[in-house]
C-alpha cells in the first residue's frame, strides 16, 4: 500500500492519508504488526491543551499565550472518537485511556465515557476505560466521571512538597489540590488508582521517599506509585540524559527506605516493572523506557485529538484517519485500512534509541506528548 503525504492545515505535524485496500477483510481481532505484536491498548488524546506547564512536557518557554493551540473546528467529535473506538475494539483493543494534554480540560468529557462505557469487545465484553489526569480538575469531577462509566484514574504527581511540586508544574499550583483530587477519587471509587511520577534528576529526585510514604500512609495498599524515567519524547524539553534518573537507582534508593521484592509481570506489554513493599504496603512500579525498552510488546496505538493515528510515541508522521471519517467511508473500509496500518507497523523507538540506531524522519518534527497523551 502506498501511501499519499499531505501538508497539514495546520502544518503541525506531517500525516498521510491512508489509501483504503481494495479487499475489505472483516476485523478478527488477531491483528499483529511485523514484529508480531497484538493491538491491545488505544490511547485516546481528548485535547492538547493543559493548564499546567511542566517543563519535560510543555516548557512555558514554547507553550506560552502565543502558542496556537487546536481549533475546535480540528477536534474530533464525541460521536468521532467513538466511532473510531468501536473500530479498535474489533480489532482487538481491550483497554481505552482518555488523555491529553489535560483530559479533564475538555468540555462534558463524561459524554464521551458514557459513549465509550457502551462499547463492547468482540467477545462482548466491556472494554477497559481509564484516564491520564494532572489531578487539578479531580475533586470537582472524580463523582461525574465514576458515574459515566469510568473504571479507574491515573494521577501525574511529580512531588508532595508544595515547592517542588508548585516549580514542576510552573504555574503554581498547589499540591493539596491534587492530593484531595486522589482522595476524590478514591471515595469515589475509581480504582485502581495509579499515581505517576516522573523524576528528573536534580529537580525532584528528593521526592522519592516522602511521596512512597504519603501514598503508603494516605492512600492505602490499593494505589500503586510508579516512578518514570524522563523521556526524551518530543522535540521542546531539552531532554540530556544526566537528568534521567535510572529505574535502578530509584529503586535502590526507595528499598533503603522501604524494603522491595520483585512481582511478576500481570500482563504481556505492560510499561511498568512491578515490585511490592515486603512489609505488605502495597506495590510500586518503575517505567524504564530510557535504560530498559519496553517495544519488544509494545501493543499501544495513539489517536491524537485531531484524529492522526501515530504507532509510537516517538512517531513523527501520522495516519490521518480524520480525513476518512469525515469523507463518508463507511466502518468497513475505515476498519481495512486501520487493519492494513497496523500490518505495516515496524515501530521501536526506545529499543532502537538504546543501540544508538534510532532515526527521526529528515524535516519531520517528533510528536509532542501533550499532543498525542502519555
Ligand atoms: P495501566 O493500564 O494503568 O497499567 O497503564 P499504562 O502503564 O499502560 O499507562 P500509563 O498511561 O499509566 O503510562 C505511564 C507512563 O509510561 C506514560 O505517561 C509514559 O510516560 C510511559 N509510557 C506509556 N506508554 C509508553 C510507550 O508505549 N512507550 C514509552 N516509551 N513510554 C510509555
Ligand atoms: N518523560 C516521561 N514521561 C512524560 N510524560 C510527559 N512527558 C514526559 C517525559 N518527557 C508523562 C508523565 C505524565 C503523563 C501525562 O505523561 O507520565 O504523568
Ligand atoms: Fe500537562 Fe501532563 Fe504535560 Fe504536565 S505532563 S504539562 S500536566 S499534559
Ligand atoms: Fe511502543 Fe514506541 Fe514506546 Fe517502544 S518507544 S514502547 S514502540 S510507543
Amino acid at each position: 500500500m502506498t501511501d499519499a503525504v499531505i501538508p497539514l492545515a495546520d502544518l503541525r505535524y506531517a500525516a498521510q492519508v491512508p489509501l483504503i485496500p481494495t479487499l475489505l477483510p472483516p476485523a478478527t481481532g488477531l491483528l499483529s504488526d511485523r514484529l508480531g505484536r497484538p493491538l491491545r491498548d488505544l490511547r485516546i488524546s481528548v485535547t492538547d491543551r493543559c493548564n499546567f506547564r511542566c517543563s519535560y512536557c510543555m516548557p512555558k518557554e514554547v507553550f506560552d499565550h502565543q502558542y496556537k493551540f487546536l481549533p475546535q473546528t480540528s477536534l474530533l467529535s464525541f460521536e468521532e472518537i467513538t466511532r473510531c473506538a468501536g473500530l479498535f475494539a474489533a480489532h482487538g483493543v481491550e483497554k481505552l485511556r482518555l488523555t491529553g494534554g489535560e483530559p479533564l480540560l475538555r468540555k462534558h468529557l463524561e459524554v464521551l465515557i458514557a459513549q465509550l462505557a457502551a462499547l463492547r469487545t468482540p467477545q462482548g465484553q466491556p472494554l477497559d476505560i481509564t484516564l491520564t489526569t494532572n489531578g487539578s480538575l479531580l475533586a470537582r469531577k472524580a463523582q461525574a466521571l465514576r458515574d459515566a462509566g469510568l473504571q479507574r484514574v491515573t494521577v501525574s504527581l511529580d512531588a508532595l512538597d508544595d515547592a517542588v511540586f508548585r516549580r514542576m508544574n510552573d504555574v503554581d499550583f498547589p499540591v493539596a489540590d491534587v492530593l484531595a483530587g486522589i482522595q476524590a477519587a478514591l471515595r469515589a471509587g475509581l480504582v485502581p488508582l495509579k499515581v505517576n511520577m516522573v523524576v528528573k534528576r536534580g529537580t525532584n529526585d528528593d521526592q522519592i521517599v516522602p511521596l512512597a510514604r504519603h501514598v503508603r500512609d494516605h492512600c492505602g495498599p490499593g494505589v500503586v506509585l510508579r516512578f518514570i524515567e524522563y523521556m526524551d519524547v518530543g522535540a521542546t524539553n531539552g531532554w540530556r540524559m544526566d537528568e534521567v534518573l535510572p529505574s535502578a537507582q530509584v529503586r535502590q534508593h526507595l528499598h533503603t527506605a522501604f524494603p522491595l521484592a520483585p512481582l511478576d509481570p500481570t500482563a504481556p506489554g505492560e510499561t511498568a516493572e512491578r515490585w511490592r513493599y515486603t512489609d505488605g504496603g502495597g506495590e510500586v512500579g518503575f517505567i524504564s523506557s530510557v535504560t530498559q525498552a519496553f517495544c519488544r510488546d509494545c501493543n499501544r496505538a495513539r489517536l491524537s485529538t485531531e484524529g492522526k493515528l501515530f504507532l509510537c510515541l516517538f512517531a513523527s508522521r501520522g495516519h490521518d484517519l480524520r480525513a476518512l471519517l469525515r469523507s463518508g467511508h463507511s466502518d468497513e473500509q475505515i476498519s481495512a485500512a486501520i487493519g492494513s496500518i497496523w500490518a505495516g507497523r515496524d515501530d521501536r523507538y526506545s529499543e532502537l534509541r538504546g543501540l544508538g540506531t534510532a532515526v527521526v524522519g529528515s524535516g519531520e518534527r517528533r510528536v509532542e506528548m501533550h499532543y498525542i497523551g502519555g
